[in-house]
């Protein structure tokens, strides 16, 4: 039995039937069963994990079916269950349920009308070593960039939170905590802006306590807008000093130990006609706004970074154009030090080469980069009612792809991995999409560690 490589006398059995179709070929490999059908050539495994891989073969002239079996053994003499004279109608096969840091091995058969060929030579693959329990996000991280997640105040009180956060992450952003509509509550009769610190305190207590590094997320965004400035009745111009003074108060507030910021998220329309999105901001100070903000905020503390961040940015070249454009502007007035790619991306969209080609735009401008709110929909067509074992895998075969990329930027320019929330059951995307199941993170609803994550150790 031949392992591995196509054997010379099985690449005369392609290139006969290539060139031949219809006319016999002989050979005295045994790929070629008694029958006269033509029998595959295996190839090389792919999208290897630590509990599957992928199966694939070439096309057999007029096959209306393949048959598959795995096994432990290269003698075949017992088969992976389910993995046993397997009938498939495509070119490759997602084999899982494996034991990790093991071999096995693959062979295929052609059915032609009614025929059953010899056995393809035999692929060999080994799957995935398991990464010991001491090594986590953050150790496999470390003097690196920071691998972050988005986190709640309240989540910080509860020990299963706890436990993983302080143990995988070296980064923390608050998901909603350090909004404005969270932290700006009101305006008092002298014109003065009331403020609700307690849960940024707390979040800022809770991330020195445990060595983490703070990103501070979101100044200046439409969607989290305090009531009053909604209906504000004052003038442009204190319209204007209410979000400077903001700014700075919060700046002030934290300097030292919140030491970057999404200082306007959002700010660019999704119609490639159209430079600003229409908000509030936008009729209020003007088309520098974005400028205003940022100069207000590095005013405020020269020391804290200054990001920008938006979504879309790895497929709309359009808009992510516009974008840089505005960054390419801020970096001229020494404005701007970072940019956020917010990752909110699918197993299988974008493709990986226009994620690999937005990423090196922006690594031609002198920014930081962060790939922010990382997380991967496996089921935007709703064709899952449970996570199935092959999307895990599709899923953890995608992150790995994010974080190759982003571990392949010069070291100085990387920032973060921030993974938008903990565990599967808390995504946003869930009540965004009334009750759609989604399954995109890292850990599942039980606390424990998914393949993704496992992709995320295999991408650095
Ligand atoms: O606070 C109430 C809570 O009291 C109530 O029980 C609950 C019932 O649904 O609603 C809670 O507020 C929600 C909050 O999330 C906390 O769960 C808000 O209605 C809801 O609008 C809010 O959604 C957040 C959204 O931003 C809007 O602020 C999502 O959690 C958060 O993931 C999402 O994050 C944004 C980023 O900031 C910017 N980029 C896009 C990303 C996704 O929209």
């Amino acid at each position: 039995m031949k392992l591995g490589k196509i054997s010379n006398s099985t690449f005369y059995v392609m290139v006969c039937l290539t060139i031949l179709s219809f006319m016999s070929c002989s050979s005295d490999d045994d790929n070629n069963g008694s029958s006269g059908a033509i029998a595959p050539v295996a190839q090389e495994a792919s999208d290897i994990s630590l509990t599957s891989f992928r199966a694939n073969w070439n096309n057999v002239f007029r096959a209306s079916e393949y048959v598959l079996d795995v096994s432990a053994d290269s003698g075949f003499s017992s088969f992976v269950d389910g993995f046993d004279n397997l009938s498939i109608n495509q070119l490759s096969q997602s084999v899982t349920g494996l034991n990790s840091n093991t071999t096995y091995y693959y062979r295929v058969r052609a059915v032609v009308g009614g025929v059953v060929s010899g056995n393809s030579n035999t692929i060999s693959v080994e799957t995935n070593t398991q990464f010991p329990d001491d090594v986590t996000l953050k150790s496999a991280t470390e003097n690196n960039f920071f691998v972050g997640v988005a986190v709640s105040e309240a989540r910080t009180n509860i020990s299963s939170y706890d436990e993983i956060y302080t143990r995988e992450f070296s980064s923390i952003t608050a998901e909603n905590d350090m909004k404005m509509a969270s932290i700006f509550t009101g305006i008092d009769n002298t014109g003065a802006i009331i403020y609700d610190w307690s849960k940024v305190d707390a979040l800022v207590d809770y991330a020195e306590a445990n060595n983490i590094n703070v990103h501070g997320h979101t100044l200046i965004w439409h969607r989290s807008l305090p009531q009053v400035l909604e209906n504000f009745s004052g003038t442009d111009q204190e319209f204007e000093d209410l979000i400077e003074q903001y700014i700075t108060d919060v700046f002030t507030r934290y300097q030292g130990k919140i030491n970057s910021w999404d200082v306007v998220n959002e700010a660019i329309d999704d119609d490639p006609g159209v430079q600003w999105r229409d908000t509030v901001f936008l009729q209020r100070m003007g088309e520098d706004y974005v400028e205003k903000c940022f100069a207000f905020a590095r005013a405020a503390d020269p020391n804290v970074k200054l990001f920008y961040n938006d979504y879309n940015m790895t497929f709309d070249g359009t808009k992510r154009g516009k974008v840089l454009a505005m960054v390419d502007d801020l970096l001229a007035s020494d404005l701007i030090d970072g940019v956020g790619y917010q990752m909110h991306i699918d197993y299988n969209f974008p493709s990986t080469q226009q994620i690999q080609d937005a990423t090196d735009e922006l690594v031609a401008k002198d920014v930081l980069i962060h790939f922010a709110e990382l997380d991967v929909k496996v089921n935007a067509a709703n064709d899952l009612t449970e996570l199935t074992e092959e999307r895990a895998m599709a899923q953890s075969q995608r992150v790995q792809e994010v974080v190759e990329i982003f571990n392949a930027i010069p070291q100085n320019k990387k920032y973060a991995i921030t993974l938008w929330g903990l565990k599967d059951d808390d995504t946003w995307l869930i009540p965004e999409n009334n009750g759609r199941p989604e399954w995109p993170l890292l850990f599942d609803a039980s606390f424990n560690k998914k393949q993704a994550y496992q992709g995320f150790l295999e991408g650095l």
